[in-house]
């Protein structure tokens, strides 16, 4: 039987849902061979003549890359659910579903937005640095003192489903908690016991400022230089989102000139980030590489429906998870 689906996959995915894509004769799989993303002329050319493209948030899909794939694209799924690298518009005016994967990466990546909190306020990170260096030579009442987690204020900015998994596990540290979303959540919030307040109020109250936000044009730099100015000296930011949601000069100039105090990214600005970046050589930063929602379990199933989401778009079905429902 001839293959009836052209489909580019940006790279191989986990989970059972590619095994069998890559063994069903109805699909002839085009698979992006490395771990590192295809650069922009060869995405250009693998893209030519498919049917459907299964991309990442390191793919650029733009203008050029679906007139590059031609009218017979059909479907656009992103394992993920941030879509921000996808030009959803574009695909919308050619009448091509974007795919992503809500839900099933809610916890695990509240999960990480907690690592992120303890780390940077218990210094968990430094400490761990501080052992393996041979620095440990004796135990002193103020070595590696952080700030207290417990009792605290977490302030989350951006409540759907992450910031109110990140409020839930909050009670269990008897913190009070803050939102701020840009439509009122007053059924969600009562539901998690989280206080809604002004955007402001969130920032100049909370020790912990939880960015948890949908990357667009209207949340770039949201959190600028007059951010980090309402913020308490000793308060901490935790980014699991996105990073240009963060100016990350004014982060840097802020950390730099003590006006808040600290720092724990799961993303950054630009990924990877420069080896050369100030936030790198800072003790109070904790930066990882994007790995919120990097479970092994919850990789498989994000990969699994982006190939549902796939299989749906080529057969002309809605997909199970699309951006805009
Ligand atoms: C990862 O960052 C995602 O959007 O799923």
């Amino acid at each position: 039987m001839s293959a009836s689906y052209r489909v580019f996959a940006t790279r191989a995915l986990p989970g059972a849902g590619f095994a069998e894509l890559r063994q069903d004769p109805a699909f002839d799989l085009d698979v992006w061979p490395v771990d590192f993303p295809p650069a922009r002329e060869e995405l250009l050319q693998h893209v030519a003549g498919m049917d459907g493209l299964l991309c990442l948030i390191t793919d650029t899909i733009d203008e050029a890359v679906l007139d590059a794939a031609g009218a017979q694209l059909k479907v656009v799924s992103q394992m993920a659910v941030g879509v921000d690298n996808v030009d959803v518009a574009a695909c919308a005016a050619r009448g091509i579903p974007v795919g992503n994967t809500p839900g099933v990466l809610t916890e695990t990546t509240a999960d990480m937005a907690w690592a992120l909190i303890l780390a940077s306020a218990r210094r968990v990170v430094e400490a761990a640095e501080y052992v393996k260096d041979g620095m440990w030579q004796t135990w002193t009442p103020t070595q590696m003192a952080g700030v207290d987690v417990f009792g605290s204020t977490l302030g989350i900015v951006g409540f759907g489903a992450i910031g109110q998994a990140i409020a839930r596990r909050a009670q269990g540290f008897g913190m009070r908690v803050l939102c701020w979303n840009r439509t009122p959540r007053p059924d969600e919030s009562a539901v998690v016991g989280a206080e809604q307040r002004a955007f402001d109020e969130v920032l100049s109250q909370s020790d912990f400022v939880c960015v948890s936000i949908a990357l667009t044009n209207d949340t770039r730099n949201l959190i600028n230089a007059r951010a980090f100015e309402l913020m308490k000296p000793s308060a901490i930011l935790i980014n699991t989102a996105r990073g240009p949601i963060v100016d990350e000069s004014a982060l840097v100039r802020a950390l730099q000139d003590g006006v808040i105090g600290g720092a724990g990214l799961d993303v950054t600005a630009v990924e990877p980030l420069a080896m050369d970046s100030p936030l790198l050589e800072m003790d109070n930063v904790v930066v990882l590489p994007h790995i919120g929602s990097a479970s092994t379990a919850t990789r498989g199933k994000m990969a699994d429906m982006a190939v549902a989401n796939l299989r749906a778009g080529l057969a002309g079905r809605p997909l199970p998870n699309s951006v805009g429902d």
